[in-house]
């Protein structure tokens, strides 16, 4: 008997963690619209946040979790992701994955944002998205069909359930792919801004996709901004890791004066959505932003992404003063799914950070989406291989196409609206603004044999603009990384007992 087929759209870290679990049971292939490596999960430079050391306990990178995201997580996820991450994370070191060490062999953990303890397992320093990914793909190499510049433009539906996707070539030849189940892997929507440290395909093509064929989506206001990616001339050049401030580095204006200072009790690794807006102010009033890692021991050794983009980009590491600058980096929400990666779709699957699973609340913490990618896959794996085999439907007939007035703007413009108008700091005017732009233009309907990849590509950008205007509009608070000018904000209470005594014992001054 044929094996199910199962379709991945995406190739970062939850699509190759769930293609690598199915290989056992179902035929499984993998489409991207670039080449494998271009992910964001790739670029990861932190790590993977896990309770693995005698030390710490799940319990307590959960209790970080839901502070960091303003306690609008799902907190039952929470739990599961958090609990279930050192188990699948000892497994992948059974499989032969290395994370650094130190001299003593043990894991050398990280430090970043939010966690009150060093819990970030990272390798080769700031490269860990690159070795994580680089080993996945060692471990399903000539097990799994991967097809490279195919861009999935269109889930296919037969009485309302996933039954494929149609793709298209960069030759614009259009195929239809049919499947027992369906994953969209395909990321967030970073690359919707014109500052972004996001692989540069991200462009929300899976959350456009699902939501054309009715897919439930949620917390789409709810945008992480990065506080620091490597900047010069007007242009972003990277990211420059939280975990250079882990290991001592200080957010400082160009007069060297601290800027984190009395704003938060955990001052430069406060959580990110802080540290972003405080950025932000500081550069509104006229000031440059640095990072100033003077007190970094090892710089180069322990951050060799981030040294060589410095190096390649003429940057001057002497002076200790790296340029940064904020700029989008995550999407908390996404297709509305289970831990096990369902939707409201029957057929479709989504996992990963196109997902939103709730875990992640209003404001991600520092590493836990390489975590959620390695756990989610795995589990969405196993609820496709404990499901029973539903026939693949062959007989498919495409629904009549309407296409509206197809004139488009340029991706740049949406980009650097996105920016402006549903950006750091946001308010209802501007808001409506950018509404009622976006509004202007057809991009409910594609019509992927008579567009190009461009055309839809812009169509998906402009679709999920609309979604995060949209959703930022109706969320009448400041929570997170949702922060409204016209809304007071929810505040979050770091001076409690517990935070109290890490700071104690860190001697932070509050
Ligand atoms: C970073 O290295 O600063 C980013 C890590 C993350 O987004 O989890």
């Amino acid at each position: 008997m044929d094996r199910d087929s199962v379709l991945i759209i995406g190739s970062g870290i939850a699509a190759l963690t769930a293609a690598s679990r199915l290989i056992a049971d179902k035929n499984v292939i993998i489409f991207t619209k670039g080449s494998v490596r271009s992910s964001n999960s790739y670029l990861a430079q932190g790590g993977v946040a896990v309770a693995i050391t005698e030390e710490d306990h799940w319990e307590n990178h959960s209790d970080d979790t839901l502070a960091a995201g303003c306690f609008h997580n799902h907190a039952g996820n929470v739990r599961e992701l958090v609990r279930k991450g050192p188990l699948y994370i000892k497994n992948l070191i059974g499989r032969g994955m290395e994370f650094d060490r130190n001299a003593q062999g043990e894991f050398d953990l990280g430090k970043e944002g939010a966690h009150l303890v060093r819990r970030i397992l990272h390798a080769e320093g700031d490269s860990t998205g690159r070795v994580l990914v680089d080993f996945m793909l060692e471990q399903i190499k000539g097990k799994v069909k991967i097809v490279e510049n195919e861009m999935a433009m269109e889930l296919l539906l037969k009485d309302g359930r996933c039954v494929g996707v149609l793709t298209k070539k960069e030759n614009g030849k259009t195929v239809r792919h049919f499947a027992n189940a369906t994953i969209i892997a395909t990321g967030g929507c970073g690359g919707i801004y014109s500052l972004t440290s996001n692989d540069p395909t991200i462009t929300g093509d899976g959350l456009a996709m699902a939501y054309r064929a009715g897919a439930e989506l949620t917390d789409m206001e709810f945008i992480q901004f990065h506080p620091t990616m490597l900047h010069k001339n007007g242009r972003v050049l990277g990211l420059v890791s939280e975990a250079v401030r882990g290991e001592g580095a200080v957010l400082v204006d160009n007069h060297r004066e601290r800027i984190m200072k009395n704003v938060h009790p955990l001052e430069d690794l406060a959580p990110r959505d802080i540290v972003t807006r405080k950025v932000y102010q500081v550069m509104k009033q006229g000031r440059q932003v640095y990072l100033d890692i003077s007190s970094v021991e090892n710089f180069e050794k322990r951050f060799p992404a981030v040294y060589n983009s410095c190096l390649v980009n003429d940057i001057d590491l002497k002076t200790k003063l790296i340029p940064v600058v904020p700029g989008s980096h995550f999407s908390m929400g996404g297709i509305k799914a289970s831990l096990e990666g369902e939707t409201t779709v029957p057929g479709l699957f989504a996992v990963g950070e196109a997902s939103c699973t709730g875990v992640h609340g209003a404001n991600r913490i520092a590493s836990n989406s390489l975590l959620e990618g390695i756990v989610c896959g795995n589990a969405v794996a196993d609820k496709i291989i404990s499901m029973p085999s539903i026939p693949c439907q062959y007989g498919y007939k495409d629904e009549e196409r309407v296409l509206g007035d197809s004139m488009m703007p340029e991706k740049q413009q949406i980009k650097d609206y996105m920016m402006e108008y549903v950006g750091v700091i946001r308010q209802e005017d501007s808001l409506v603004e950018m509404k009622e732009w976006l509004e202007g233009y057809d991009f409910f309907h594609i019509d992927p044999e008579k567009q190009s990849l461009g055309q839809v590509e812009t169509a998906n950008m402009l679709l999920v603009s609309w979604l995060i205007t949209t959703s930022a509009l109706k969320r009448k608070e400041s929570r997170g990384s949702h922060f409204r000018a016209d809304y007071p904000a929810v505040t979050v209470d770091w001076n409690q007992k517990r935070v109290a005594r890490h700071i104690a014992e860190r001697k932070v001054t509050v």
